[in-house]
C-alpha cells in the first residue's frame, strides 16, 4: 500500500481485498482475547477543522482496541489555526506520532501533509473525498450480499458531494456499478465519472426511477455538506425531489437495502419511515467504520 490513505485513488484493487479481509477478521475477534495491537507504544494523532461525530469516536477507540494512543487536536486551536504552515507542523508530527488522520476542508491541505509529512496521513473527510467511509460502505455491501462484483447502488440527491466522488471511485474499483440520480445543478464531476479504475462504473441520470431501476442498495447523504451552509435554501429547493421515502425504495430491487453515511436529517434526503425500515442498515454501517479504520491503520501504521 502507499505510505497516506487521501483518496480510493491511492488503492489498488488488492489494497482494497486486503482491507476487506482485515476488516472481518478484527471485526470476528474483537472482544476475544489476543487481538492483534500493532499500534502498541504508537500516538496518532486526530486533526478535526469539522465537526464530527462517527469518525472521532470510531478511530480514537479503534486507536486504543490496537494498543495505541489517541491525541485529538482541534485544528483551529493548533498554532495551524494561527498561520503555521502545514509543511512546519508536519515537520513537527512526525517527530512525536506513528501516524495523523485528518478532517478538515480542502483536499489540498491534506495531500500538502502528507507530502511533507514522513509518517502516513489517513484523509478522514474533506469536501472532495470521504474515503475510510466509502470502504466501509464497500465492507457493509459485502457482508450483506457476499461479493461487490455486478452489485448494482443508486445514490440520490447532491451527487457533486464528498461522498458522491468517493462512492464513484470505491464503486469502480470494487467492480459495482453506481447511477447517480442528481439534478443538473448538482451532478457529479465529469472528470471521476469518465475516469477509468477497475471493472464497476459510474453514470448520471437526473430520473430517480432510472437510478432505482434494480438496484441492490440505495445510498443518501445529505443535501447540505459541511461547509456548504450558505447554500442551504437552493440546495433544499433543488434537491427535493431527490428524498429517498418508502416509494422511491420499492423501485429497487423487492430486497434492496438502504446505506446513508450519517449524520441524517431526516425529513429532508431521507424520510423516518426509510430511516426506521427493515432494510436500512444505516447502523451497522456506522459501526463499520471501526472495524475498517482498524484494518486501515493496522494496514498503514502497523
Ligand atoms: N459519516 C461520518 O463521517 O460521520 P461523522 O461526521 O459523525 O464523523
Ligand atoms: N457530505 C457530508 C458527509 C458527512 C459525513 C458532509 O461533508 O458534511
Amino acid at each position: 500500500m502507499k505510505k497516506d490513505l487521501l483518496s480510493c485513488q491511492d488503492l489498488t484493487r488488492t489494497d482494497l481485498e486486503n482491507i476487506l479481509e482485515l476488516s472481518a477478521k478484527l471485526k470476528a475477534g474483537r472482544g476475544k482475547p489476543n487481538q492483534p495491537r500493532p499500534l502498541e507504544g504508537k500516538s496518532v494523532g486526530t486533526i478535526f477543522a469539522k465537526s464530527s461525530t462517527r469518525t472521532r469516536v470510531s478511530f480514537e477507540v479503534g486507536i486504543y482496541e490496537l494498543g495505541g494512543h489517541a491525541v485529538y487536536m482541534d485544528q483551529g486551536k493548533t498554532q495551524m489555526g494561527r498561520g503555521e504552515t502545514i509543511p512546519d507542523t508536519a515537520h513537527v508530527l512526525e517527530r512525536y506520532l506513528a501516524g495523523i488522520v485528518i478532517r478538515t476542508f480542502a483536499q489540498s491541505d491534506v495531500e500538502q501533509l502528507a507530502a511533507n509529512a514522513k509518517i502516513p496521513v489517513i484523509n478522514a473527510l474533506t469536501d472532495d473525498f470521504h474515503p475510510c467511509q466509502v470502504l466501509t460502505d464497500v465492507f457493509t455491501m459485502l457482508e450483506y450480499k457476499g461479493k461487490t462484483d455486478g452489485l448494482r447502488m443508486a445514490y440520490l440527491g447532491d451527487g457533486s458531494s464528498n461522498m458522491a466522488n468517493s462512492l464513484m471511485l470505491v464503486s469502480k474499483l470494487a467492480g459495482i456499478d453506481m447511477t447517480i440520480a442528481a439534478p443538473e445543478e448538482f451532478r457529479p464531476r465529469q472528470d471521476l465519472l469518465d475516469l477509468k479504475f477497475g471493472p464497476g462504473s459510474a453514470t448520471w441520470c437526473s430520473s430517480v426511477k432510472d437510478a432505482m431501476q434494480d438496484a441492490d442498495f440505495v445510498y443518501t447523504d445529505v443535501w447540505v455538506s459541511m461547509g456548504f451552509e450558505e447554500e442551504s435554501k437552493r440546495r433544499m429547493q433543488i434537491l427535493e425531489p431527490y428524498r429517498l421515502d418508502m416509494n422511491t425504495l420499492k423501485m429497487g430491487k423487492p430486497d434492496c437495502k438502504v446505506l446513508h453515511c450519517l449524520p441524517a436529517h431526516r425529513g429532508d434526503e431521507i424520510t423516518d419511515e426509510v430511516m426506521d425500515c427493515p432494510a436500512s442498515i444505516v447502523f451497522d454501517q456506522a459501526e463499520n467504520r471501526l472495524h475498517v479504520q482498524k484494518a486501515i491503520m493496522s494496514l498503514l501504521m502497523g
